[in-house]
């Protein structure tokens, strides 16, 4: 179990303690195991739900599924970080659910059924070790680990691309977030040892080897904030006043990835000052992941890591999603010269930030960039190098 392809990346121990606690809670016949991964963004953010580009790679923390299918209709679950054991009904479902952990995996079943697919009655254990809140996509990690482990139960053949779909229309729909497709999509498709340019329209993919020269570091502030989902609504909301604006100039424009700089400086006098400046950060945001997929196939960390900064100082400035934590630590990170390019990844307020480092210095960088931000914040803050791994499997 702790030496296969489909176990690769992950801590052994996590995988022990998800199996022992199933055995311990669900005694009987041996049951299976899903795994998959939380991700990092390399740079493309607040740009899925603008049909446009991201640069995901998943990363070797994950959430863990261990699954036997029952005879009846109950979603009977466990969970280990919060110790508890609750069930639902499947026939019952129906969305709105909550945003607890049941109901990532209930909404995934709901999410099933609603897509006409056939659903059974499991008993799960859920476990994982995506830090939660952190920016690291646990959520989607949870609903394409239990997405993997219905699709076993069912005998339907794993469709990466679909089930992707299926946790975001869980996600949406049932726990109630409005999220664009990223973080599904690279939980559930990545591939090891490559980031993913994913086109969030076509949802047309291009794999992106990562230099072996270079590294790329998790970087968690340690800030957590709540506010996060009604500032992302609000962000979306600025997207869409603006698409509105430009679609009635404009045939053709359906979202702001149709918008080119040009055309959006000259309807700036139409727009609202606030919604001009989050669509001037969506706008160049977009053609990047494209161009840091150009520089990473072309070795050129410095053009890569100069994009990242390009990319921080954008949300920074004009989408306004990042905080002193994240600032700092993208600042530090900079300060050290291993460092090629540091910003903030996911939707912001908190959580990770993620640098692009040579290769040779790891080990000084993250000991160098945590000494100086323990000395300026108090927050359990933690640095870890992350290689691209594979997206959701089964352990069998
Ligand atoms: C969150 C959402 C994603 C994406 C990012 C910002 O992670 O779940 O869909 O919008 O924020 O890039």
């Amino acid at each position: 179990m702790t030496d296969s392809p489909a176990t690769r990346g992950i801590d052994p121990a996590l995988l022990h303690r998800a199996a022992a606690r199933f055995a311990d809670r669900f005694p009987g016949p041996a049951p299976r195991m899903t795994v998959a991964p939380g991700r990092v963004n390399l740079i493309g953010e607040h740009t899925d739900y603008n049909d446009g580009f991201v640069l995901p790679m998943a990363i070797g923390r994950a959430a863990v599924v261990v699954f036997r299918p029952r005879a009846d209709r109950v979603l009977r679950g466990h969970s280990v970080a919060y110790d508890e054991t609750r069930e639902v009904r499947l026939d019952a479902l129906t969305p709105p659910g909550g945003h607890d952990w049941l109901s990532y995996v209930a909404g995934v079943a709901w999410a099933f059924a609603d897509e006409g697919l056939a659903t059974t009655g499991l008993d799960v254990v859920v476990d994982g070790d995506v830090p939660i809140g952190a920016g690291l996509s646990s959520s989607a990690a949870l609903e394409l680990a239990t997405a993997r482990a219905m699709a076993a139960a069912t005998g339907l053949a794993w469709d990466p691309v679909r089930m992707a779909r299926l946790g975001q229309k869980a996600e949406n729909r049932y726990v109630g977030m409005n999220c664009g497709i990223m973080d599904q999509f690279a939980s559930a498709a990545c591939e090891g040892g490559k980031a993913l340019l994913l086109d969030c329209r076509s949802l047309a993919t291009r794999p992106a080897p990562l230099p072996e020269t270079a590294a790329v570091v998790v970087m968690d502030t340690g800030a957590r904030r709540s506010l996060a989902g009604s500032a992302y609504n609000d962000r979306r909301a600025a997207c869409e006043r603006v698409v509105a604006e430009l679609a009635r100039r404009h045939a053709g424009v359906r979202a702001l990835r149709d918008v080119t700089s040009a055309q959006l400086e000259a309807a700036r006098s139409g727009l609202d000052p606030v919604d001009f400046r989050r669509a001037s950060h969506v706008v160049p945001e977009n053609r990047r992941p494209v161009e840091m997929a150009e520089a990473l196939a072309a070795g050129d960390l410095v053009r890569a890591g100069r994009l990242m900064n390009d990319s921080h100082a954008s949300l920074r400035d004009l989408y306004e999603v990042s905080c002193e934590e994240l600032d700092a630590m993208t600042d530090l990170a900079r300060q050290q010269p291993s460092c090629f390019g540091a910003r903030m990844t996911g939707a912001g307020f908190g959580g990770c930030a993620v640098a692009l480092v040579d290769a040779a210095s790891v080990g000084a960088f993250c000991d160098a960039v945590l000494a100086g931000y323990r000395a300026r914040i108090e927050l359990p803050a933690a640095l870890y190098p992350c290689r691209p791994e594979a997206g959701a499997r089964l352990v069998d």
